[in-house]
């Protein structure tokens, strides 16, 4: 390479870190995947280093991207290094050979965990109290997102006595995959962007602004180092989990030490298989020098110590054909296109489709029927086509175009301002009536067993059934006829229909199928209106008002509660008798889930059973005393030594307004 063309390749490396890492970091928006960061980082490291080009500020002196500018910053005593990562079992010997060669004589054991596919963070206690929690930032410097932390339940706000008065630790913020699906299903609902795997997902969630948005994501936690100051004991990674374990630090139980690099070689194996079975994500193994003395001979680079490497596994990849491009109408009548695609297996499923999203998607990807294109699993759960491995081959297809009428009906579509989709907005159009009725159906809606794809689509096509207040009359004779129904299951469905009258108002209203109303929203509203009266006469100001609720869902249900159909629809449903008006008991919203309260003094308006009556009714639950525990202190006059201590551990003190606010409870 002449030098002017190293000089541009070294500028062009860089340029595409940077970018890369601000993607990642700081916008939780990857647009390379690990593997080929990694490789660009190592030819700018070779190309640096061959050339004597370091310079400070290059990507490889840098671990990640730069604090953002909403959160405070803190500056990290002790940085938070990056690993270096291998992908190979050379690579790896090469490792082990590069300790042996440093710590030659003595003998030392490896530690080998799982790697974590989360956000990194760094928590430090004073006074057995979490004080700060923060991101990686840059490794030396990060986002102060304590209130956030605290907001993670596995994080324990508060230590027992017995624990060193100060320490810090490192772990990795997570979500566990099912969640993670739960809360794109719900994006997804309300029109917003699904996020692209759970690690983005968690990074996003970390730096929102609004804690009280944090608390209802999913996250979790794995601790994975402790480092205490002035501690003259030595340690080991095995001695430091044991004691974070006993701490209460949530640890992970898939831990091994191992003597040789063999061993370690065959854990690897293990787990490149089982990892699939792990309820989170987890992209490789991380192998650390288990003794503390020994890592010390070793130290660090600039960016990654020298006693610990991570292993990657291979991504879930595979490459196959894209036969064909087809389009799927939704229920609210987005428009998706789909690609159907050679049987392929991964991550031990066979794929035969993948969601293309919408038309850019495919005009950036440059997707085209009959390319070979590289499908990945997000996050090991979601197909979808990374990119095209052949886009110079001969008598390519034209680009994809989106046609300008409704596949099923044939009616125009329409692209709405700010939205990526294209939509079919007829009302009638047959898969739209199909598919809101299966969600009507569905289990976490109105929850009717037998009432599967096959029967709706029968039905539909019988012309039974036109929505899904008809189902309410249909009889036994009318289900008999259809395929594969016998006069048990027929009796079975009817009375399967009728029972569902039965289901709560918040039930009804989710599977009714407003454009953004999920089962949160749903909750919300029936919790803040309690029956259907008030709630169609309430308007989309009235609407703004209740916590979850914005412009956006809230035109969606006035407008829904304008069209004559759907009115016709509701007196249906009025007249088949389903819930229409929240009862007492029932649980009304998850805002508080899993969140554990304790009431201290006398509150102005609230009796201590109706403070906890409304506590139960959105998921939370009350105890008598204060402990570690305890998320929330619900404090009143004459509060006594519950308040002082729920303020020694740090615990948040809410009045009664704040928790009118929390729980959408009105005084007027
Ligand atoms: S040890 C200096 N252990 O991977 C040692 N890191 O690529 C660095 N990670 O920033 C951390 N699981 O966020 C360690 N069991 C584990 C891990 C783990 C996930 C993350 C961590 C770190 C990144 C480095």
């Amino acid at each position: 390479m002449t030098t002017q063309k190293v000089h541009d390749r070294v500028a062009e490396l860089r340029d595409l870190l940077e970018r890369a890492n601000r993607a990642y970091y700081d916008e939780a928006k990857p647009f390379i995947s690990d593997r080929e960061f990694d490789e660009a980082l190592k030819e700018l490291r070779e190309l640096e280093e061959e050339h004597s080009l370091q310079t400070d500020n290059s990507p490889t002196r840098r671990v990640g991207g730069q604090p953002t500018s909403q959160f405070p910053t803190v500056e990290h005593p002790v940085p938070l290094l990056s690993l270096d990562n291998t992908y190979n079992s050379d690579d790896l010997r090469d490792f082990d050979r590069r300790v042996r060669d440093r710590i030659p004589e003595e003998s030392f054991t490896y530690a080998v965990e799982l790697k974590f596919d989360g956000a990194a963070v760094r928590l430090r206690y004073e006074d057995y109290t979490l004080k700060l929690g923060a991101t990686r930032g840059d490794g030396e410097r990060g986002d102060d997102i304590t209130q956030n932390i605290r907001t993670i339940g596995d994080v324990p706000l508060s230590l027992s006595d017995n624990a060193p008065s100060v320490l810090e630790v490192r772990g990795e913020a997570y979500m566990e995959k099912e969640a993670f699906v739960r809360l794109n299903e719900y994006r997804e609902e309300n029109g917003l962007q699904p996020f692209a795997n759970p690690r983005n997902s968690t990074a996003g969630s970390l730096k929102m602004q609004d804690p009280r948005e944090v608390a209802r994501r999913p996250i979790r936690m794995f601790i994975f180092d402790l480092i205490l100051e002035n501690s003259d004991v030595e340690r080991t990674q095995k001695s430091k989990m044991e004691l974070l374990r006993d701490l209460g630090f949530p640890v992970c139980e898939h831990f091994e030490v191992c003597r040789t690099i063999d061993e370690v070689l065959d854990i690897i194996e293990k787990w490149d298989d089982l990892r699939h079975e792990l309820p989170y994500a987890t992209d490789g193994v991380v192998i650390k020098v288990n003794e503390e003395k020994f890592r010390e001979q070793l130290g660090t680079t600039s960016k990654a110590p020298r006693w610990a490497i991570s292993y990657k596994f291979e991504a879930d990849q595979a490459t196959t054909i894209l036969e064909s491009i087809t389009l799927q109408v939704g229920r609210l009548g987005s428009i998706t296109p789909v690609a159907e695609l050679k049987a392929v297996v991964l991550a031990g499923t066979t794929v035969k489709r993948a969601s293309l999203h919408n038309e850019d998607e495919i005009h950036r990807k440059d997707i085209r029927p009959g390319d070979t294109v590289v499908v990945e699993k997000a996050g090991e759960i979601i197909p979808q086509v990374l990119s095209v491995v052949n886009p110079a081959r001969e008598n390519r297809p034209s680009l994809f175009k989106m046609p300008e009428n409704c596949p099923a009906c044939g009616e125009p579509l329409v692209k709405f301002e700010g939205e990526v989709k294209w939509r079919c907005i007829n009302q009638e159009c047959p898969p739209q009536i199909r598919e809101r009725i299966i969600h009507f159906a569905s289990r976490d809606a109105m929850d009717i067993e037998g009432m599967g794809d096959a029967v709706v689509d029968q039905l539909v096509d019988a012309g039974l059934i036109s929505s899904y207040a008809d189902l309410y009359k249909l009889t036994t004779a009318d289900i008999l006829p259809l395929e594969r129904m016998a006069e048990k299951s027929a009796q079975n469905l009817v009375d399967a229909i009728q029972a569902s009258k039965l289901q709560p108002f918040h039930r009804v209203l989710y599977a009714m199928g407003i454009r953004f109303v999920g089962k949160t929203v749903a909750k919300d509203l029936a919790s803040a209106y309690s029956s259907l009266d008030k709630l169609m006469k309430a308007s989309s100001e009235d609407l703004e008002e209740v916590d979850s609720i914005g412009p956006k869902i809230a035109d969606s249900v006035t407008s829904f509660f304008k069209i004559p159909s759907n009115l016709e629809i509701l007196n249906d449903m009025i007249e088949a008798g389903l819930q229409f008006e929240a009862t007492e008991n029932e649980q009304q919203s998850s805002k508080l889930d899993g969140k554990v309260f304790v009431l201290t003094g006398s509150l102005p308006s609230l009796t201590r059973k109706e403070a906890t009556e409304w506590i139960e009714k959105h998921g939370g639950k009350t105890t008598s005393s204060v402990s570690s525990n305890t998320d929330f202190l619900l404090a009143g006059e004459s509060a006594g030594s519950k308040l002082t201590k729920a303020e020694k551990l740090g615990i948040p003190v809410i009045d009664e307004s704040t928790f009118n606010e929390m729980v959408n409870r009105r005084t007027e």
